[in-house]
């Protein structure tokens, strides 16, 4: 398995392009299989999970055609198999996307249950709940959630216990093609749940309210093909925002959406950052300083993404001060902490909140990243460490960030990737 080698303590410095967000770019590729006709998409980022899904796709029988830019034009006409098996569904929990699009188009569908991963349980009853209250007769069975409507599904209202991100997204795309209205309550307000619905809008979809907590979506009896651009990832763009931060360094983003991501900025700026922006670039600016200890508490969007909570747990471990990070989405997102700890970290874990006490330097160390996001504070913490940081198990990393070693030895860091 491929490892990271970092040296720390360099100030990072310079300017780099943010990707297409994964968090978009997986739902919307599950939206093409609504239509009868191609649909293209476009500023995908290169990751092992947008490949995983063109897999998926491949083994629905599928005809995919991606250019060198990763723009894909899927031809979902050509579908001849309606499940999405373990195999692939175990390495990539998204792929539960796929179960409104294929039901609510074909009138079944079969897709493993995904199983739990690092961070928690990640439960899907809301999905399977919101076909039912649909019309769709779902039953899980040897591992695989196996859902049938007769006919068309049947718009309703729903009421989400709980927000849920790629639940709302599941329910939308099936709502699109539903018999009559369909309302969804305690929707999720996340960016990427917007950009899914301006794809469908585009592609013919009725849908109205999405970005607030109430959609609704008017069901059609067909959606055409298009071409849509992926929108940007705050989350690459927030993470690299603070590692530039942490090293108190100085950078500028390119084709980055500033207006999505006020909770991090307002946070950066409490951690003593300069920054400006403009419509598609921010630049952050630490002029030399160390960075302010801060306290976040995640939660769904507009507050702080918990995507965002380990890279800033990485940032207040060399911080002035002491900083509280409380994650209230998932029940295992402290995997990092651990490992921080390898590498000279002041860090107390009390129920479901982090103490940081920033010390003056963290020291390098053998460790092994856990997902996605872990992993990327752990950059994080090599950045700023003496001596050479050894990231394990880097797979994570790949999935979530595009070319994360290029982007930042543009910004000066001493990284290398040693294949294993
Ligand atoms: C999405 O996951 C993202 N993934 C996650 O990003 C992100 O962390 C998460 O939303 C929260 O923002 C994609 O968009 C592909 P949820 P999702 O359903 O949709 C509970 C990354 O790092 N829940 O919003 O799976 C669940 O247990 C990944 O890119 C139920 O109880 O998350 C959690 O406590 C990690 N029943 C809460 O809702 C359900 O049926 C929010 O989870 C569904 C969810």
């Amino acid at each position: 398995m491929d490892k990271l080698i970092i040296t720390g303590g360099v100030r990072l410095d310079g300017e780099i392009r943010v990707s297409g967000a994964k968090n978009s770019a997986l739902p919307i590729l599950a939206a093409t299989l609504l239509s009868d006709t191609p649909v293209t998409v476009c500023n995908l980022p290169h990751l092992h999970d947008i490949t995983t899904m063109f897999e998926l796709f491949g083994c629905m029988g599928i005809d995919l055609l991606v250019d060198e830019k990763m723009n894909v034009e899927v031809h979902a006409s050509t579908i001849k198999h309606l499940r999405a098996p373990y195999e692939l569904v175990k390495t990539m929990r998204a792929s539960i996307l796929v179960l409104g699009p294929i039901l609510a188009r074909h009138g079944r569908a079969e897709v493993s249950l995904p199983g739990g991963c690092a961070i928690g349980s990640r439960p899907v009853d809301l999905h399977i709940r919101g076909l039912q209250q649909m019309g769709a007769d779902v039953i899980v069975e040897d591992g695989y959630i196996k859902a049938v409507v007769n006919g068309r599904l049947k718009g309703t209202k729903i009421s989400m216990d709980t927000v849920t991100v790629t639940g709302t997204e599941n329910i939308l795309m099936a709502a699109t093609l539903a018999e009559g209205e369909t309302i969804i309550e305690n929707a999720a307000r996340e960016p990427e749940v917007v950009d899914l619905a301006e794809c469908l809008i585009t592609m013919g979809a009725k849908i109205s309210g999405h970005g607030t907590g109430t959609i609704r979506i008017q069901g059609v009896k067909k959606l055409k093909g298009c071409s849509y651009t992926v929108l940007p990832d705050r989350i690459e763009a927030g993470t690299y925002l603070i590692a530039t931060a942490a090293t108190q360094g100085r950078i500028r983003l390119k084709d980055v959406q500033p207006d999505i991501m006020d909770a991090i900025l307002v946070k950066l700026r409490e951690a003593g950052a300069t920054i400006e922006w403009g419509k598609d670039w921010i630049e952050l600016n630490m002029h030399g300083q160390k960075p302010k200890a801060v306290d976040l508490k995640t939660a769904p969007f507009p507050a702080m993404p918990t995507d965002i909570q380990a890279q800033f747990t990485a940032l207040n471990a060399i911080a002035e001060g002491t900083g509280h990070v409380t994650e209230t989405i998932f029940e295992n997102r402290f995997m990092h902490i651990q490992e921080m700890k390898r590498m000279g970290a002041d860090v107390t874990i009390e129920g479901n909140t982090v103490i940081v006490r920033g010390v003056n330097k963290l020291k390098a160390a053998p460790v092994m990243a856990t997902d996605l996001r872990a992993s990327a504070s752990l950059v994080i913490a090599g950045l700023v460490a003496d001596g050479n940081t050894e990231i394990e198990r880097i797979y994570h990393i790949d999935r979530g960030y595009e070319c994360i070693e290029e982007k930042l030895r543009q910004l000066g860091a001493n990284i290398q990737r040693i294949a294993g």
